[in-house]
Formats: C-alpha cells, sequence, structure tokens
C-alpha cells in the first residue's frame, strides 16, 4: 500500500508545529519537523564558523551531519532542541535553506524517513509543492501578521518578516502553496477547531 503522507504548509507561526502534531497523534501517524533540519544545518555552519551564504561549505555541512528529528532534535548524537530555535540560528537559517544543494540534500532524508515510517505528517514551506507531491492531503495554512508576530514571542517581528520574504522569493522551492492544497486561515481559531477541520478533509 502506498504509504500516507500529509503535508502541511506555511509561514512562520502560521501554526503548523501545533496542528500537524495534534493531527499525527489523532491520526497514528509519525510527524516530521522539516524546519528543524534546516535550523541544524543553520546551527551547524554557524558553530564551525562557516558563513551562512558559503554554498559549497554549507551544503558539505547537510550532506555529511547526522541528524535526528524527532520530539528532541540531535546533530551527531547531541543534543541541539534549544540551540536551533535561537534567534542567532532564526536570523540564518532562511538564508542556509535558500541554497539548492542543502534543499536536495535534506529533500532526499525527508523522502527516506517516509518511506521507513510509512508515511507521516511532514511540516515545512515546500512539503506540498516539492517534497511529497502526491501526498494524500495538503494543508496551506495561514494567520494574520498580527497573529503570527503575537504566536512568535521568541522572534522579533522584524525577524519572522524578513524569512518569510526570503523564504517567499528564493529561486529554490520557494514558500508558496501547492495548487492542489487546501487553504486554511488559523485566525482567532482554536486549535481544536483548525484540528478537526484538517481531519474532515481526510
Ligand atoms: O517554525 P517556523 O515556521 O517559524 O520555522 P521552521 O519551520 O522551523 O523553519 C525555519 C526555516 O527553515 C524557514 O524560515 C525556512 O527558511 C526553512 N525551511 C524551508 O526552507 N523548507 C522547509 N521545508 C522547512 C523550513
Amino acid at each position: 500500500m502506498r504509504p500516507a503522507t500529509i503535508a502541511i504548509d506555511g509561514p512562520a507561526g502560521a501554526g503548523k508545529s501545533t496542528v500537524s502534531r495534534a493531527v499525527a497523534a489523532q491520526l497514528g501517524l509519525e510527524r516530521l519537523d522539516t524546519g528543524a533540519m534546516y535550523r541544524s544545518v543553520a546551527a551547524l555552519a554557524r558553530r564551525r564558523g562557516v558563513a551562512p551564504d558559503d554554498a559549497a561549505a554549507v551544503a558539505r555541512i547537510a550532506a555529511e551531519a547526522e541528524i535526528h528529528v524527532g520530539e528532541r532534535v540531535t546533530i551527531d548524537g547531541e543534543d541541539v532542541t534549544a540551540e536551533i530555535r535561537s534567534p542567532e540560528v532564526g536570523a540564518t537559517v532562511s538564508i542556509v535553506a535558500a541554497n539548492p544543494d542543502v534543499r536536495r540534500h535534506l529533500v532526499a532524508r525527508q523522502r527516506e524517513w517516509a518511506q521507513r515510517h510509512g508515511g507521516g505528517v511532514v511540516e515545512g514551506r515546500d512539503i506540498g509543492s516539492v517534497v511529497f507531491p502526491d501526498a494524500e492531503l495538503k494543508v496551506y495554512l495561514t494567520a494574520s501578521a498580527e497573529e503570527r508576530a503575537r504566536r512568535r514571542k521568541d522572534e522579533a517581528p522584524e525577524g519572522v518578516a524578513r524569512r518569510d520574504r526570503i523564504d517567499s522569493t528564493r529561486e529554490a522551492s520557494p514558500l508558496r502553496q501547492a495548487d492542489d492544497a487546501r487553504h486554511l486561515d488559523t485566525t482567532g481559531r482554536t486549535v481544536h477547531d483548525v484540528v478537526e477541520e484538517v481531519l474532515s478533509w481526510l
């Protein structure tokens, strides 16, 4: 049987992590946060003093690092769950993620992950448009700029806006709604309500 894959995409603070976690739990599926993979590469580059726009060096890191993304995130066995959410990593991750070679390595790992787990709920920016174009369900979450900034208390609104701008305008797999994705605006809606709607689409 073909593995069931649910793609959840959208900009920062739209509710992807909360919704994908709840949908996965309801369906008994595994969940993959692909943003944590890009953040891990950015964190590792930073640690090694590699400039985020040094395309060849950052791509090498993406090819070689042993990144594990679950409830905890580890790089080469070391727990980096807190580090990858730091403002410093937030400030460089979009530059790292615009690198087509980095994307190539991480997308291959994302597809392997789905093979290994028999599908799952996968969240990111390009999941429905590029990584799993045949996903059973594609959801594109948005929320108003005010609400997204409110949900992102740990990140300056300018930082969130900058990431969104870089993510939407890059050449390699920009953030966009896949043609066959369902759009859901989560502004002012409860998690329960949003999750119920997503499940009703299945
Ligand atoms: O949690 P939030 O939505 O703010 O961000 P994230 O999912 O942790 O992703 C961090 C960054 O990784 C994004 O701003 C993108 O630059 C990049 N990313 C990407 O390019 N493609 C993905 N599939 C997931 C994340």
